[in-house]
């Protein structure tokens, strides 16, 4: 966002963002959210935008491109891959030379922290004439490879792994088309096989019994494939010829989510997001945040690019607590440790059930929550599948030494959490939020109304 932060009239005067050595954030609490934002791009669009575009013919131009390190590392792989890439502020230039214009990478890709990254490449490198490997850090090496392993394996791909986690070494060439069906939920293993499939030897389906987030299907729509089939049964017709396309990213809801906590926790605040991706595979958020009675309002919606792209305002309002399980799991993911760290500011708490798949994200995100707001003095049940933090009855929050275990969406939950306690709060490692959104502390800064830190 940059400078896209606006305060808005009212000065909080108390809350400010202390940024210490060492990477440590001190957040001391109080303070009003109060003000106008832009936010950076889409980091799951920006991802796909990127890759798409590298397979495509012709230069494309993608306008507020995410500022998240997550997308970084897509780009870095791409220039590996012999991808031309330009880059000024937030607006990436790519040369595309068709499907099976990338050269061997003669080192391995590193995708950082990033599973987005390495599961969606690991789709689109199945199909290509050469042999790859896709590495990542020591979070990304922990996280579980083989729900894309095994269909692309399906499809022909030779994949080596040891104990199918990173680094994957990818032996790509003509792929078949299969119809499957992910055991789990999940965007990015529908993506990698959608990739795959572009290298397919006739149409490739994958069905889904949620649908997760659908822009890979849209992207790649815009870009010229043909996709069809229906919601929850995705189906690619292989070898399009991808066109370069000008595109703008809209602003990203999952990093909006935790400006819109940051309202809801603090009395008095109002705030304005402009230009916020509204897909209604991301949007399911922000319907939970109003059955909990928060004051969220959407408009001036519009279609860009097959993307719906609004404003959300939202006010300060009491919470009454709620409950997400099911198919609402998959539709709010990444959404998770924050709606957990607004049980403490709820009437009945919030519990979160059927949701195992947190404990294999950047970190195990149940454990990781739980420790972090007990510390804070929250009363908190784990489960095996989620987790239940006990609402205002069980006492204010004190401010306490967490540690997100680099995990930026949990760094950035815990640091809303710490506006609403009693005391100042220190976030061990808090410039991991950088892997999504670098300016959060900064953005949460300005909107307090405090001098930038
Ligand atoms: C993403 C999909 C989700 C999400 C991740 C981004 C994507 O992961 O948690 O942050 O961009 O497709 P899963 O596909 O593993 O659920």
């Amino acid at each position: 966002m940059g400078d896209g932060a606006r305060s808005g009239g009212r000065r909080s005067g108390t809350g400010h963002v202390k940024i210490a050595r060492m990477g440590k954030q001190v957040i001391s609490p109080g303070g009003i959210i109060d003000g106008v934002v832009e936010l950076p791009g889409d980091k799951s669009i920006s991802h796909r935008y990127a890759i798409v575009a590298a397979l495509a013919e012709g230069r494309s131009e993608i306008g507020n491109y995410a500022s998240a390190a997550d997308c970084q590392s897509t780009l870095e792989c791409l220039r590996r891959l012999g991808v031309e890439i330009e880059k000024s502020d937030r607006t990436v230039r790519i040369t595309g030379a068709g499907l099976n214009g990338w050269k061997e990478p003669r080192k391995p890709l590193d995708a950082e922290n990033s599973g987005s990254t390495m599961r969606m490449l690991a789709g689109a490198l199945a199909g290509q004439p050469f042999t790859s490997t896709l590495t990542g850090d020591e979070s990304l090496r922990r996280r579980p490879m083989r729900r894309v392993i095994e269909p692309l394996r399906q499809m022909g791909a030779e994949i080596r792994a040891k104990d199918d986690r990173a680094p994957i070494e990818i032996h790509g060439g003509p792929l078949h088309a299969i119809d499957y069906t992910p055991p789990i939920p999940s965007a990015q293993v529908k993506s990698a096989v959608l990739l795959a499939g572009l290298f397919g030897d006739g149409p490739t389906t994958v069905r889904e019994s949620v649908c997760t987030r659908d822009h890979t299907e849209v992207a790649l729509r815009e870009f010229g494939a043909r996709i069809d089939g229906t919601k929850n049964a995705i189906r690619i017709h292989p070898r399009p010829k991808l066109v370069a396309q000008q595109l703008v990213v809209p602003g990203d809801l999952s990093a909006a989510v935790f400006l819109i906590s940051a309202a809801l926790v603090l009395p008095e605040s109002s705030l304005m997001l402009h230009n916020v991706g509204l897909n209604p595979t991301r949007a399911r958020v922000l319907d939970f945040l109003i059955s909990l009675g928060a004051a969220v309002r959407v408009a001036s919606l519009q279609m860009r690019h097959g993307e719906l792209v609004g404003d959300v305002s939202v006010r300060h309002a009491p919470l009454a607590g709620g409950e997400v399980s099911g198919t609402q799991v998959a539709e709010m993911i990444d959404e998770l440790p924050m709606l957990a760290a607004l049980g403490p500011f709820t009437e009945k708490g919030i519990e979160i059930h059927d949701a195992k798949e947190l404990r294999v994200k950047e970190s195990d995100r149940i454990a990781t929550m739980a420790a972090g707001l007990r510390a804070m003095g929250a009363r908190v049940e784990e489960f095996e599948d989620g987790m239940r933090v006990e609402g205002r009855s069980a006492g204010k929050l004190r401010g306490a030494k967490v540690d997100p275990q680099g995990d930026h969406r949990i760094a950035m939950a815990l640091a809303v959490a710490a506006l609403g306690a009693e005391g100042d709060t220190t976030i061990r490692d808090a410039e991991c939020a950088a892997v999504s959104f670098p300016e959060f502390f900064v953005t949460l800064d300005k909107l307090r109304g405090a001098a930038k830190a």
